[in-house]
């Protein structure tokens, strides 16, 4: 019992003495018990590709389970497409973190303070939960309109904690919808308050010097202030896809789907849309086939996908234009 609390937090080690309880269990005899330790195990959480913790998990501060969230990835590498420069800048970033020991010693930093820019359904946020979920990293999102919205008298307390924890936690902890923050500081007027929470979190930021790393995403670009980005060590763009990239992604997504027709012949009418939105026809086009008790996706339940995509684009527009 001793040797299973001691492995909290290293998965394989945690299994492998939990397995030796359970044959104990069934050497002494006890079949109904190691029956249903079994079930338990075999039933909880497995977590094939996740990499060993660097760490064990410190205890995260209670005050702040309201506006941050602990994630388990759900996504690994093969389900994101990503240009050749980010892929060339992010792994920079994972390397550097490996051997962060060796750049300390002489005296160097590593990248840590990160900002993902790029319009909606770009990636932004899959990456980052994918970005986490391959250096081992447990992944934290902080909802940062709760964060600044609630409590007001307490957020510059809270903030202390997070940033606390994240000097001495090796995590991803990622500032999801980054522009609230700016916008807020925009808004906050005659609002001292808010207008000092905001300025205490980007003082934090400044000054933070995370043992993982801080992603915060911004769906406004051109206008994000500069102010904004160069508390960051590195910026990643998250761009619309090009032809090659939206063909790369129609070939993932139709990787394990029988079709009737080159789902690629599609691209040059796909450009201009975000991942997200391809990612919606693709899905309503293999819904049709299955709802249709087809076998094979048809061109025409692509096609009629792809219309309702459009329609739906433009009618966002208007309702955008309107508001
Ligand atoms: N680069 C990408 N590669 C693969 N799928 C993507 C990509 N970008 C977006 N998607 C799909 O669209 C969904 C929404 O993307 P998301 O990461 O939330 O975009 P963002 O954070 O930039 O608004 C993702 O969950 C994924 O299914
Ligand atoms: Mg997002």
């Amino acid at each position: 019992m001793k040797k299973l609390l001691a492995s909290y937090g290293r998965d394989d080690e945690f299994r492998a003495v939990a397995e030796q309880i359970i044959t104990e269990e069934e050497k002494k005899n006890n079949l109904a018990l190691a029956k249903t330790l079994r079930k338990t195990l075999e039933g909880g959480p497995s977590r094939p590709s996740a990499p060993k913790a660097l760490a064990p998990l410190l205890p995260f501060p209670e005050a702040a389970s309201d506006f941050i969230e602990r994630i388990e990835p759900q996504h690994t590498k093969g389900d994101i497409v990503l240009s050749a420069t980010n892929v060339r800048v992010l792994l920079g970033l994972v390397k550097e973190f490996r051997r962060g020991e060796d750049l300390r010693r002489h005296g160097l930093q590593t990248r840590s303070k990160v900002l993902f820019c790029g319009p909606p359904g770009c990636g932004k946020t899959l990456c980052a939960e994918i970005f986490a979920a391959e250096l081992g990293l447990p992944f934290f999102v902080v909802k940062l309109d709760r964060l600044i919205s609630s409590y007001l008298g307490e957020t510059a307390s809270n903030i202390r904690k997070i940033f606390e924890f994240a000097r001495k936690q090796p995590c991803v902890l990622f500032f999801d919808e980054f522009d609230a923050l700016a916008r807020a500081r925009d808004e906050s007027g005659e609002h001292n308050e808010l207008r000092r929470v905001v300025n205490s979190l980007l003082l934090f930021i400044d000054q933070i010097r995370p043992k993982g790393f801080l992603i915060a995403a911004t769906n406004l670009d051109q206008s994000l202030d500069p102010a904004v980005w160069r508390r960051f060590d590195e910026v990643v763009w998250f761009e619309r896809p090009d032809r090659r990239m939206i063909d790369r992604f129609l070939r993932m997504k139709f990787k394990n789907v029988a079709t009737a027709f080159d789902p690629t012949a599609f691209a040059s009418s796909l450009e201009g849309y975000s991942y997200a939105e391809i990612e919606r026809v693709c899905i309503q086009a293999i819904k049709s086939m299955i709802v249709e008790r087809r076998k094979q996706v048809q061109e025409r339940d692509f096609n009629r996908a792809l219309k309702d995509e459009t329609r739906r684009r433009s009618n966002s527009a208007r309702l955008k234009a309107g508001s």
